[in-house]
This record gives C-alpha cells, structure tokens and sequence, in this order.
C-alpha cells in the first residue's frame, strides 16, 4: 500500500469533505446523523478554518485525498479526535496509518496536550480496532465531560494518555 501524506485542509477541500461526510455509513457511525447541505457545509468549514481549537487534516494517498482527520482542543489538555475515510479507500489500512501519527500532529498544535479521546458507537469495529491500533484503550463508561456537540446516543471512549 502506498505512503499517506498529511497537510491541512483547506477551502478548496469542501467538496471531497462534503461528499465523504454525507455518505451514508459515516452517518451512520457519526454523533450526528444528519445529511449536511452545501451552504451548512460550507459554513461549517469556514467556521473550523478559523478556530484556534479545532485543526483539520487532510490524509492524501499519491497525491489524491482520502481522509480527513479532525482535532478538537476541549479543555484540560485534552483532544478530541475524529477520523472519516473516504467510501473507496475504507480496509485499505489508511485510517490505521493515519492515527499512528496522530499523537505527533496533536502534539505539534498544542504542545501542552496531554490526552487524546475518541468517541465510537458501539459497533463501528472498524473505528474500534483502528484506534486502538493507535494505542488508545477504552473504557465503556459514558464520558459525558466533552458532550456539547452529541446527541444522546451512548458511545464508547478511548483515550491515549500523552
Ligand atoms: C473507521 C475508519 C476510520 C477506519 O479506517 P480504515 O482505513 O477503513 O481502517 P483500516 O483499513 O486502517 O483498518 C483498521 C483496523 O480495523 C479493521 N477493520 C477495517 N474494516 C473493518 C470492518 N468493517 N469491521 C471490522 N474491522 C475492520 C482492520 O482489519 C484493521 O485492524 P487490523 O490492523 O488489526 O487488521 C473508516 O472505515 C471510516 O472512515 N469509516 C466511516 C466513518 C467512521 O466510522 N469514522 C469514525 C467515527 S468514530
């Protein structure tokens, strides 16, 4: 399998980050389940563009995007971490490769950063087993403490103490 390469996301990235995030198995295994319009879309990204607590990476395999990987300071030194494949480049080991880096990328933005947390609905075994294979460990308990954005939806945590 090829090399991935990460870099920021930019606005010319709206479309890829739109089409992936409608798919209907990322909304299935999202918080949020809505389909998100163009315009919601757009003023979305605008707005995370422009936040010093969220950075947006984009994951690129020979030079076309595959991924995105999204980072949320939420107090405290810790870091939320989302991840989202695009639909034809899923079980191809890019999601693993991406969040074996992503203890450096977080490090790099926020150098006092002192845990990563993912939150995964039970039964996305994919996401399970690929944050996992980036050394985060999970506890089964609901961690309502970064909840702003969530639904009711009863997810799992993993976290990786940095
Ligand atoms: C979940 C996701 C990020 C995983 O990335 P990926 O590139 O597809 O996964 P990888 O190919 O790197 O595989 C990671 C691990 O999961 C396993 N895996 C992959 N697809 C799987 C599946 N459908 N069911 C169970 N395990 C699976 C792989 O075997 C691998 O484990 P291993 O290294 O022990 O063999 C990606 O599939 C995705 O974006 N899904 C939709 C959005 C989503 O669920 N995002 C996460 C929200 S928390």
């Amino acid at each position: 399998m090829t090399a991935i390469h990460l870099r920021p996301v930019n606005w010319a990235d709206r479309h890829h980050l739109r089409m992936w995030r409608n798919d209907p198995v990322t909304r299935a295994n999202s918080l949020s389940h809505d389909v998100v319009s163009q315009q919601e879309h757009e003023a979305w990204l605008a707005a995370s563009l422009a936040m010093p607590n969220r950075k947006l990476v984009m994951i690129e395999r020979a030079s076309t995007p595959v991924g995105v990987l999204r980072f949320d300071a939420a107090g405290h030194g810790k870091i939320e971490v989302s991840i989202n494949i695009a639909p034809t480049a899923r079980g191809q080991g890019v999601g693993r490769r991406a969040l074996a880096r992503c203890t450096s990328l977080a490090l790099q933005y926020w150098p006092e950063a002192a845990e990563l947390f993912a939150r995964i609905l039970p039964g996305n075994d994919a996401s399970l087993r690929a944050f996992q294979r980036a050394g985060f460990v999970g506890d089964k308990g609901a961690d309502r403490a970064c909840d702003e954005q969530c639904d009711a939806a009863p997810y799992v945590v993993l976290r990786l103490r940095l």
